[in-house]
C-alpha cells in the first residue's frame, strides 16, 4: 500500500489514471477499482454526464431516488420526488402528506423572489458626495450589463436596483454595491456573478474616469463580487390548517387538544432554545433538502439561507409556528426557497429533468411552493413522533432493513426478520441477536418429533 503524499498533477490524470492511482491506497486494488467501476453507468454518454459535472471524478456515488405521493398543494395533487438517504425522511413526509391531503392540503404564498449581490469595495472618499453620483453610476452599470441581461429581462426579470451601503462603522473605507435581481425561473446565481464583475470594473472605471473626483478618491480596491446566499426577500410561507378535532384521530392515547398542547409546547420550546431549533429545523430542511437533490437545485446555499434566517430576530429559532386557538389547529413556515428549474443542473442532470416532469415542469415558484410544503410536512411528522410515541419506533423500523443490509441478510431472512419485530422494539443488537439465532442450526438432539 502506498504511503499518502501531495499529489501534483491529479487532475491532468484521465479517469482510469485516477482511479489506478486512488487503488494504491487499497490493500486490494484491484476489489477497489472493480468496485468503483461497478458504479459506471452502463450507457457511456450518460457517464460522460456525471463525469463532467465535477473535477477528478472516479465514480458515481448512489443516493435513493424516492416518491412521497399524495401533496395537495393549493388544490393541485404532487408525488413528490425526494432524494435522502435517511430512511424515515420519505415515509414521515408521505404519512403527513395523506394526513393533510383530506383537511384541505398545503397553502402556499410567495412573498417575493428577489436576490441579492454585492460588491465589496475599499474606497477613501465622501460618501455623500458618492450617493449623489448613484443615478448616473446606476446608469453606466445597467448600460455596461444589458448584453448579459437581455435575454433574463425578455424573461421578466433583470436588475431590479443598486444601492451603495456604507460600511465604515464595521471596517475603515468599506462600502458596497448592493444590486438586487430578479432571475425569474433561474436560480441565477451565474447571471448575478456576471453582472457583478461587470459592476466592479464600472465602478473602478468610473472613479478614475469621473471629474468629481481627484487624487486619492479614484482609487477603489475592488475586494470582491459575489451573489449572497442569504435571500431573505425571495420567500414562501405555507400553511394547514385543521379543526382540532380532526387531531383526534393522530394518537390513540391523546384527544385531539391534547396532542395539540404538547405540539404547540413543542414548537414554542424550538423557538427559545437553539439545541432544539437546529434540530427542529433539521428536520424541515430533511425535506427540502431532498426535493432541492432531487431537483438539482443547490441545497448548501438554500440550507445556509435558512439557517440565516432562522437567526434573523438576532437568536436563532424555529422556521414553524403553530397556533391553537378557537377549535384551529392553525401550522406554518415560512423560508427564503432560492430555487431554479432551468439552467445549472436542473437541465443537465439526467434525473433532475424528470423529476421537474413528474412535478409538471414548474417554474421557479411553483418548486419554492413544493419544497416548502415537504418541509412543513417532515417538520409536523417529526413533531408529531416526538410528542406521541417517540422518533425511535419509526426511525429503527425503517432503519431495520439497513441493519439486515449490514448483517448481510439473505431475503428468507430479512423477511422472516421483517415480520418478528412487527410489535417488538427494533435495535442493532436486537436484530443481530435474532439472526443469530436464526441462522444457527438446531442440534438434532433437542428436536422431538411429538407426531412422527
Ligand atoms: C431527524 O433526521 C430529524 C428529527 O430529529 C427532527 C426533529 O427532531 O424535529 C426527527
Amino acid at each position: 500500500m502506498k504511503e499518502k503524499q501531495i499529489i501534483c498533477g491529479f487532475s491532468k490524470l484521465d479517469k482510469d489514471q485516477k482511479l489506478d492511482y486512488i487503488s494504491g491506497y487499497f490493500e486490494n486494488q484491484e476489489d477497489f477499482i472493480k468496485e468503483l467501476k461497478s458504479f459506471y453507468h452502463e450507457d457511456e454518454k450518460k457517464q460522460k454526464i456525471f463525469d463532467e459535472f465535477s473535477e477528478n471524478t472516479i465514480s458515481n456515488f448512489y443516493f435513493p431516488y424516492g416518491i412521497a405521493p399524495n401533496f395537495l398543494i393549493d388544490g393541485n395533487i404532487q408525488h413528490v420526488p425526494l432524494v435522502i438517504e435517511e430512511s424515515s425522511v420519505v415515509a414521515a413526509a408521505s404519512k403527513s402528506a395523506k394526513f393533510w391531503s383530506n383537511k384541505g392540503g398545503f397553502h402556499t404564498e410567495i412573498i417575493s423572489t428577489k436576490k441579492i449581490g454585492q460588491v465589496h469595495f475599499i474606497w477613501h472618499g465622501n460618501f455623500d458626495k458618492l450617493k449623489t453620483l448613484l443615478p448616473d453610476l446606476k446608469d453606466r452599470m445597467i448600460e455596461r450589463t444589458s448584453e448579459i441581461t437581455a435575454n433574463m429581462v425578455a424573461r421578466g426579470g433583470g436588475i431590479a436596483d443598486i444601492e451603495l451601503v456604507d460600511m465604515t462603522h464595521e471596517i475603515p473605507d468599506y462600502y458596497q454595491v448592493k444590486a438586487t435581481f430578479e432571475t425569474v425561473d433561474s436560480m441565477g446565481a451565474n447571471f448575478i456573478n456576471s453582472c457583478l464583475e461587470e459592476f466592479a470594473q464600472e465602478l473602478k472605471e468610473f472613479f478614475t474616469e469621473s471629474p468629481y473626483f481627484k487624487d486619492e478618491e479614484r482609487n477603489c480596491e475592488v475586494i470582491m463580487s459575489i451573489l449572497s446566499n442569504y435571500t431573505p426577500e425571495c420567500l414562501v410561507k405555507v400553511s394547514v390548517e385543521c379543526d382540532i378535532d380532526d387531531l383526534d384521530e393522530i394518537d390513540e392515547d391523546l384527544s385531539g387538544d391534547e396532542f395539540a398542547w404538547k405540539f404547540e409546547k413543542a414548537v414554542q420550546i424550538a423557538k427559545v432554545d437553539t439545541y432544539r431549533a437546529t434540530t427542529h429545523n433539521k428536520g424541515i430542511f430533511n425535506g427540502i433538502d431532498a426535493v432541492a437533490l432531487a431537483t438539482g437545485n443547490d441545497f448548501r446555499a438554500i440550507e445556509a439561507c435558512g439557517h440565516t434566517y432562522a437567526a434573523r430576530d438576532g437568536k436563532y429559532q424555529s422556521l414553524t409556528d403553530v397556533e391553537v386557538k378557537d377549535g384551529k389547529f392553525k401550522y406554518w413556515l415560512t423560508i427564503p426557497l432560492a430555487m431554479g428549474t432551468v439552467g445549472g443542473l436542473t437541465t443537465l442532470h439526467p434525473l433532475a429533468k424528470t423529476s421537474l416532469e413528474l412535478l409538471g415542469n414548474p417554474g421557479a415558484t411553483e418548486l419554492m411552493r413544493i419544497a416548502a410544503s415537504v418541509g412543513l410536512a417532515n417538520n409536523f411528522g417529526a413533531i408529531k413522533s416526538l410528542v406521541t410515541k417517540g422518533i425511535q419506533k419509526g426511525h429503527m423500523k425503517m432503519h431495520l432493513l439497513n441493519i439486515l443490509n449490514q448483517l448481510n441478510a439473505t431475503t428468507e431472512e430479512k423477511n422472516k426478520t421483517k415480520i418478528y419485530f412487527e410489535d417488538k422494539k427494533v435495535s442493532y443488537s436486537a436484530v443481530e441477536n435474532y439472526l443469530i439465532k436464526l441462522r444457527t442450526p438446531i442440534e438434532a438432539s433437542k428436536v422431538v418429533y411429538v407426531n412422527k
